[in-house]
């Protein structure tokens, strides 16, 4: 199987569950209400949040969990609608942006896009950081 677009600037890497099998759509819709940021496997292996939008879709980016300070993985505290660092207590808003050092950045971005056959997709984000206006400081 070829995912759509693969080979081309759009194509993408799946997006894995705990037990490593891909992220279907409809599946995890089935089972992650709106606002739900759960982890999966991203781009290069690292832990990545997928995000359910309030309109019950999956938003069009991802967030990587590693925090930008010392790397540990960032919970999301939904109660408080934020990222919060256990090691050093830097948090992020529920974008990903940096709220509260000693983190030095945001959560690094990557594209989520569906595949034909339902899959969700990373691929890299390379265009400007929307939280930030600044370039990715991921790539
Ligand atoms: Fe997250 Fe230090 S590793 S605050």
């Amino acid at each position: 199987f070829v995912p759509k677009g693969a080979g081309g600037g759009t194509g993408g890497q799946a997006a894995k569950d705990a037990l490593g099998n891909d992220v279907k759509t409809n599946a995890w819709l089935a089972t992650h209400q709106k606002g739900d940021r759960s982890l999966t496997q991203g781009l290069k292996g690292d832990p990545t949040y997928l995000i359910v939008t309030q309109d019950g879709g999956i938003e069009s980016y991802g967030l990587n969990a590693v925090c930008t300070h010392l790397g540990c993985v960032v919970p999301w505290v939904g109660a408080e609608n934020k990222f919060k660092c256990p090691c050093h207590g830097s948090q992020y808003d529920s974008t990903g942006k940096k709220i509260r050092g000693p983190a030095p950045l945001s959560l690094a971005l990557a594209h989520t896009t569906i595949a034909e056959d339902d899959t969700v997709l990373f691929s890299t984000w390379s265009e400007t950081d929307f939280r930030t206006g600044e370039k990715p400081w991921w790539n």
